[in-house]
C-alpha cells in the first residue's frame, strides 16, 4: 500500500482543529473520541484568550507576565511566538465566526485575570469562550473539503516504519481496530487532569496521548508541573468538577475562609488576583482547615448573563451565587509538561508531532498564565498546520514495521485509588517522603494498566526536582 498524502491528527479540541484547518489544502484525517468536540477540555474553558489588544499593551508586556507566572522556566522563543501571534490569532478566530464580547461602543471588551498586569482577556459568551470557539471551529472543520473526520474512536497505538511514525491504530466503541496511515501524525489529545481525584477537566483528559508517546520512546519534559485551579465548585466525591472562573475574581469576587475572613489579604500584593499556584495553595490549606468560599455576590443581578456557565453549575447544585458564597476547592487544571516539542510541534520521534496541552514546547514554564491555553492551541496549531502543508511523504512503505500499543487501562477501583494517590502526593503541596511512597505504589500499579506507568513517570519527575518552582511546590 502506498503512503497516503494525508496527515493524521488525533484530538478534536481547539489545538487539533486549528492544526487541521491551517493544514489546508493538505488532506487531513481528524480522529476524535467525541462526536463534535464535546469531550474536549477546550469546550469547558471559561477564561478567554489573552492578547495585547489594548492601547499601550504590547507583546513584550504579555511575554513578561507569561514568564513571571512561569517562574522564568519558560522557553523564550515559544513565548515570543505566542505573544506576537496573539492578536492575529484573535483576528483569525473572528474570521472563523467567533463573536467576542463587545462593550456598548462596539469595542472588544477586555477582562483581567490573575497574573496579568492589565485588562487583556477577550471572552465570548461571557464565561463560555471555549464552547463558542469550539462551535465555530467544529463548524468550519465540517465544511472544510480537506478534512475527513472519524468520531468516536480512541487511538491506542502508533504505527512505525524503520522508526518513523507513519500511522495510528484506532479502536472504536465496539473494540474494532483499524490501522490508519498518514505522512505525519499529530497528537492533540489534551492533558492529564483525569489522573487526579478532582479535576476541572473532562474525564477524557486522561493522559492517554502522552502515555502512548512515552511508550513509543518520545522525549517528554517538565512532567512535574501540574497547575491546580484554585476555584472549582467543591462537590465532595465528584471527579470532574465545574470550574468557577478566575474572571469572577477579576470582577471583584473575594476568597473567604470558614469564618468569613479574607483568604488572600497579606498573602500576595495582588491578593485575590495573585498567580494561580499561590492562590491554589492557600485554598488547599483552607479546605483542610474547614473550607474555602468565593464571595461573588457583588456581581449581583448580572450574574446569569455575565457568567452563565458558572451560574448554571451553581444553581444545578442548589447554590445561588447572587446571594450566597460559592464553596470552592482546588482541582487539577492544566499540565505544563508533556511531549517535548519545538515551536513547530516536532517531537523527538520522526513523523510524530504534538500540539496543545499534550505537548510541551516550554511556553508556559513552570506555571501557565491565565487565558494562555486556548491561545496556545490556536497559535501553535496554526503554525504546525502550515508546516504540515509542506512536509514531504516518508516514501517508506516497506521498512521494518512496528506497532507500539498503550497497555490496557487500569480497572475502575485501581484507577480511583491512583487518582486519590495523585491528588495527595502530586497535589498543590508536595513532600519527598509522600512522593517516594507514591512512586512505589505507582510502580506496583504499572503492571496493571498504563495509568500506573504514566503516574510513576510523573512522580519520578517531581522527585528529581528537589526545589520548589512555580506549580511544583515542595515543603521539604
Ligand atoms: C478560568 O477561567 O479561571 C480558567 C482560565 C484558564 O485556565 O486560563
Amino acid at each position: 500500500m502506498s503512503t497516503p498524502a494525508r496527515v493524521v491528527i488525533v484530538g478534536g479540541g481547539v489545538a487539533g482543529l486549528a492544526t487541521a484547518l491551517a493544514a489546508a489544502p493538505a488532506p487531513v484525517l481528524l480522529l476524535d473520541r467525541g462526536r463534535g468536540g464535546e469531550t474536549a477540555a477546550s469546550t469547558l474553558a471559561q477564561g478567554g484568550i489573552a492578547a495585547p489588544m489594548a492601547v499601550g499593551d504590547t507583546p513584550e508586556a504579555h511575554a513578561r507576565d507569561t514568564c513571571v507566572a512561569g517562574s522564568h522556566h519558560n522557553d523564550c522563543t515559544a513565548v515570543e511566538a505566542l505573544t506576537r501571534g496573539a492578536v492575529e490569532a484573535v483576528e483569525w478566530l473572528q474570521r472563523q465566526g467567533v463573536a467576542f464580547d463587545r462593550d456598548g461602543d462596539g469595542r472588544l471588551q477586555l477582562g483581567r485575570e490573575g497574573g496579568h498586569d492589565r485588562p487583556r482577556i477577550v471572552h465570548a459568551g461571557g464565561d463560555a469562550t471555549g464552547a463558542k470557539l469550539m462551535e465555530a471551529l467544529v463548524a468550519a472543520a465540517r465544511v472544510a473539503p480537506h478534512i475527513e473526520r472519524h468520531a468516536g474512536v480512541d487511538v491506542d497505538g502508533l504505527v512505525l516504519r524503520d522508526g518513523r511514525v507513519c500511522g495510528v491504530r484506532a479502536t472504536d466503541a465496539g473494540g474494532n481496530h483499524e490501522a490508519l496511515h498518514g505522512r505525519a501524525v499529530v497528537l492533540a489529545t489534551g492533558g492529564i487532569g483525569g489522573m487526579f481525584a478532582q479535576t476541572s477537566n473532562p474525564a477524557d483528559a486522561d493522559g492517554g496521548g502522552l502515555a502512548l508517546a512515552l511508550a513509543a520512546g518520545a522525549d517528554a519534559r517538565d512532567l512535574e508541573f501540574v497547575q491546580f485551579h484554585p476555584t472549582a465548585l467543591a462537590l465532595p466525591g465528584v471527579h470532574c468538577l465545574p470550574l468557577v472562573t478566575e474572571a469572577l475574581r477579576g470582577a471583584g469576587a473575594r476568597l473567604l475562609d470558614e469564618a468569613g475572613g479574607s483568604l488572600m489579604d497579606g498573602v500576595h500584593p495582588l491578593a485575590d488576583l495573585a498567580p494561580r499556584d499561590i492562590v491554589a495553595r492557600r485554598v488547599w490549606r483552607a479546605c483542610r482547615d474547614g473550607g474555602a468560599w468565593l464571595d461573588a455576590q457583588r456581581v449581583g443581578a448580572a450574574f446569569p448573563t455575565r457568567f452563565p456557565t458558572v451560574f448554571r453549575a451553581c444553581m444545578d447544585h442548589g447554590i445561588d451565587p447572587r446571594v450566597q458564597p460559592i464553596p470552592v476547592a482546588p482541582a487539577a487544571h492544566f499540565h505544563m509538561g508533556g511531549i517535548a516539542v519545538d515551536a513547530d510541534g516536532r517531537s523527538s520521534l520522526p513523523g510524530l508531532h504534538a500540539v496543545g496541552e499534550v505537548a510541551c514546547n516550554g511556553v508556559h514554564g513552570a506555571n501557565r498564565l491565565a487565558s494562555n491555553s486556548l491561545l496556545e492551541g490556536v497559535v501553535f496549531g496554526r503554525r504546525l498546520g502550515r508546516l504540515l502543508r509542506t512536509l514531504p511523504g516518508s516514501g517508506n512503505d516497506r521498512g521494518r514495521f512496528a506497532l507500539v500499543r498503550r497497555k490496557p487501562s487500569l480497572d475502575a477501583p485501581r484507577l480511583a485509588g491512583l487518582r486519590e494517590l495523585m491528588m495527595r502526593a502530586m497535589g498543590p503541596v508536595r513532600e519527598g517522603e509522600a512522593l517516594r511512597a507514591a512512586r512505589d505504589e505507582c510502580e506496583a500499579l504499572a503492571g496493571h494498566g498504563w495509568q500506573g506507568g504514566l503516574a510513576r513517570t510523573m512522580v519520578g519527575a517531581a522527585l528529581r526536582r528537589r526545589q520548589s518552582l512555580g506549580a511544583h511546590f515542595r515543603i521539604d
